[in-house]
C-alpha cells in the first residue's frame, strides 16, 4: 500500500495497487421499504440511535477519507433519504474541496420532494432501485410499495437534471426475467441506465438465491439474440456496471456481475457503515471501528491513518461464487449494497 501525491492531491493505493477513492456511507440501517432479498418482513435489527454516526461526524470521517486520496462519495442506506438532515450531509460533504463526485442509491420513493434540495446541496447523481415495471410485482418484491411512487421518483430525478439517471433491477429467475425486453425498452425511450445485477446469497436471499440467480452470460446471450446492442463507454460512474446500448437509444443497459466474474481486481471502494464501522470489503465480515477513536477526540490526520490500515487489509478478492459462502455478518441493509 502507498500514498503518493499527483499535483498536490493524494492517490491511495491498496496492497494489491488498486487506487481507492470511492467511499460508500450508509447513513442509516432504516428502510421504508421491506424487499424481499435484503430485509427481514418483521422484526428488523435496528442499531441504537446513539450507535449511528452524527452528520458532523461523517463529515468529519469524509475530510479525513478526502486526505488520503477519498474524490467520490456515495450516500446509501437502508434507505438513505430517510436519515434526517441528509441534504444538510449533501451540502456539507460538498464544501469538502477534494469531492469531485457525490452521488445517492435511493428507492426513489422520497424523490418527489426532495430531489431540488439535494440537487441544490450539490448532490450529482442518483441510482434508483427498479425491479419491475408491474405494480403487482412491485407491491410484492417490496413488500407492499407502489411502483407509482418509484416510478415518479425517477421522473423526478430525470427533470432535476440528475446526471446520469441510473436503476438497479436484480435479476431473479421466476420473477422478473420475462421483463429484460420491457427494460430494455425503457432504455430506448428514456436517458435512463438500467443495471441488470446479478442476485447475491446476502442476508435474506442466502437460502433461495443459488435457485434464482440468473447470470449475467445468460442474459447477455438472450439480449444479444434479440437486440443489436453496442459497448458503450460513456456513462459516467465509479462502479463496476458494463454497459452496451441499443444504437440510437437515448439509454443504456448495464450489466453488474458480482457472481460469475467478479470485479475485484478493479475494485477502488472503501465502505462506512451507520455505526462508523470501515469495511474494506463488500464481502468479508472484517470491520475497523472509526466511531471509537472519533468519539475519543481523534483529528482529521488520525482518522486518515486508520482509513489507510484498513484499505491496507483490503483482500484481493471475494469467494462467492463457491458454495456454502458465508462471508457477511451483516446483511445489505447495514452494508448499503
Ligand atoms: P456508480 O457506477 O458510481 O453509479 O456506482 P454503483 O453502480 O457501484 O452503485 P450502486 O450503489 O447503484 O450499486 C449497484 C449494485 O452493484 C449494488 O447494489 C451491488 O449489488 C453491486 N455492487 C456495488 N459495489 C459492489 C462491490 O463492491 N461488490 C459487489 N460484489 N457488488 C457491488
Ligand atoms: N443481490 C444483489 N443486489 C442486491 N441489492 C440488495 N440486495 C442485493 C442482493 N442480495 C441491491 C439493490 C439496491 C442496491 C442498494 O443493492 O438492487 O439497488
Ligand atoms: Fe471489492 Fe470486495 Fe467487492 Fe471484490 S467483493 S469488488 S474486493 S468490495
Amino acid at each position: 500500500m502507498s500514498t503518493e501525491v499527483r499535483k498536490g492531491e493524494p492517490i491511495m493505493y491498496d496492497t494489491f495497487e488498486r487506487n481507492i477513492n470511492y467511499l460508500r456511507i450508509s447513513v442509516t440501517d432504516k428502510c421504508n421499504l421491506r424487499c424481499i432479498y435484503c430485509m427481514p418482513k418483521e422484526g428488523v435489527e435496528l442499531a441504537p440511535h446513539d450507535d449511528i454516526l452524527r452528520l458532523e461526524e461523517i463529515e468529519k470521517i469524509v475530510r479525513s477519507a478526502a486526505l488520503v486520496g477519498i474524490k467520490k462519495v456515495r450516500l446509501t442506506g437502508g434507505e438513505p433519504l430517510v436519515r434526517k438532515g441528509i441534504i444538510e450531509l449533501v451540502d456539507m460533504i460538498n464544501n469538502v474541496p477534494q469531492i469531485d463526485d457525490i452521488a445517492l442509491t435511493t428507492n426513489g420513493l422520497l424523490l418527489p420532494d426532495m430531489a431540488g434540495g439535494l440537487k441544490k446541496a450539490g448532490l450529482k447523481r442518483v441510482n434508483i432501485s427498479l425491479d419491475t415495471l408491474s405494480p403487482g410485482k412491485f407491491a410484492k418484491i417490496t413488500r407492499g410499495g407502489q411502483l407509482s411512487k418509484a416510478w415518479l421518483g425517477l421522473e423526478t430525478a430525470l427533470e432535476t437534471g440528475f446526471d446520469p439517471v441510473k436503476t438497479n433491477t436484480v435479476v431473479i429467475r421466476g420473477f422478473n426475467d420475462d421483463e429484460i425486453d420491457d427494460f430494455i425498452a425503457l432504455t430506448c425511450k428514456m436517458p435512463v441506465h438500467v443495471r441488470f445485477i446479478e442476485l447475491m446469497p446476502i442476508g435474506e436471499s442466502d437460502a433461495w438465491a443459488g435457485d434464482s440467480y440468473v447470470s449475467t452470460a445468460e442474459l447477455v446471450e438472450y439480449v444479444s439474440g434479440k437486440h443489436e446492442i453496442i459497448p458503450e463507454k460513456e456513462v459516467r460512474g465509479s462502479g463496476p456496471a458494463r454497459y452496451y446500448r441499443v444504437p440510437g437509444a437515448p439509454g443504456t443497459i448495464g450489466f453488474i456481475s458480482p457472481i460469475s466474474s467478479h470485479f475485484c481486481s478493479e475494485c477502488n471502494r472503501l465502505r462506512l457503515t451507520a455505526e462508523g464501522c470501515l469495511r474494506p470489503c463488500l464481502h468479508s465480515p472484517a470491520e475497523i471501528d472509526l466511531r471509537t477513536p472519533l468519539r475519543n477526540g481523534a483529528s482529521e490526520p488520525e482518522l486518515a491513518d486508520i482509513i489507510r490500515t484498513a484499505v491496507n487489509s483490503k483482500p484481493e478478492k471475494h469467494d462467492m461464487q463457491q458454495s456454502g459462502w458465508r462471508g457477511n455478518r451483516r446483511v445489505m441493509n447495514q452494508i448499503g449494497g
